[in-house]
């Protein structure tokens, strides 16, 4: 089952009933009013719904994400060092965080050359509803994947599925079901359905709605081809 939805993911989530999710990957806007610069030769992205005054839209998604996780489940939920402490504060209103999982992603990152140590790293803030085991053998709470080349990027904050992949296996079974409400270029859905996962997920922009509709439905459909 693969569930998209072009508008608000609040008002999706208002629409689900409580427990009805098996795991939550998801990457809302970091506050930031970020710009992205790395586009050279065509245009820049737009900026990120939501990034500067999204405070009560966390809080109230972070609520909603609690009501429509089943018992028993996990949610990861990336956000960036400069407001970890908002997150970490809403995050912990609903859920038992258990680590904060560093993303360390290569290259040299961005920020203040000379009077900063590199900036190569984003956070995953991740957090037990009730107790669920980690599947698979122990692993390191640093994830090292390298980032979407800035050539192949379609979204301006877009996270590699090969990392997503890893946090899906690592806490879902096939045939669960795994929600992202801010989809942007769908990566945590690709993830999901290349894994023989169900996959609910929101964008709000009608430009990224496209681009992740595609992308998902094309990963599926390559995963359906697979066992023909
Ligand atoms: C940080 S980006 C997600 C990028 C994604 N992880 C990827 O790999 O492409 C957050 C996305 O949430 C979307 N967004 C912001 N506010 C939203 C809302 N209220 N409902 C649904 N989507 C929203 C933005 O348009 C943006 O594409």
């Amino acid at each position: 089952m693969i569930d998209l939805h072009h508008g608000d993911c609040i008002t999706k989530m208002n629409s689900m009933s409580d427990g009805t999710v098996d795991l939550i990957v998801t990457d809302p806007p970091y506050l930031m009013d970020y710009q992205s610069n790395m586009r050279v030769k065509t245009p820049k992205f737009e900026k990120i719904a939501g990034d500067v005054d999204g405070y009560q839209l966390i809080r109230d998604y972070f609520s909603e994400c609690s009501r429509i996780l089943k018992n028993n489940t996990h949610i990861y939920s990336f956000c960036s060092w400069h407001h970890v402490d908002f997150f970490k504060q809403e995050f912990e209103k609903h859920f038992n965080l258990k680590n904060i999982i560093v993303w360390h992603k290569g290259g040299g990152g961005i920020g203040d050359l000379e009077g900063q140590f590199s900036i190569d790293y984003e956070f995953a803030l991740f957090g037990h509803k009730g107790r669920r085991p980690i599947q698979g053998k122990r692993v390191s709470a640093v994830f090292k994947c390298p980032k979407v080349p800035p050539g192949n990027m379609v979204h301006a904050t877009e996270k590699p599925v090969e990392l997503i992949e890893k946090m899906v296996l690592a806490s879902s079974k096939p045939n669960d079901i795994v929600f992202d409400g801010f989809m942007g270029a769908g990566s945590h859905g690709m993830a999901a359905v290349r894994n023989e996962r169900s996959f609910v997920g929101c964008e709000l922009e009608q430009g990224y709605f496209d681009i992740a509709k595609k992308r998902i439905e094309s990963a599926s459909c390559t995963l359906e081809s697979f066992f023909e």
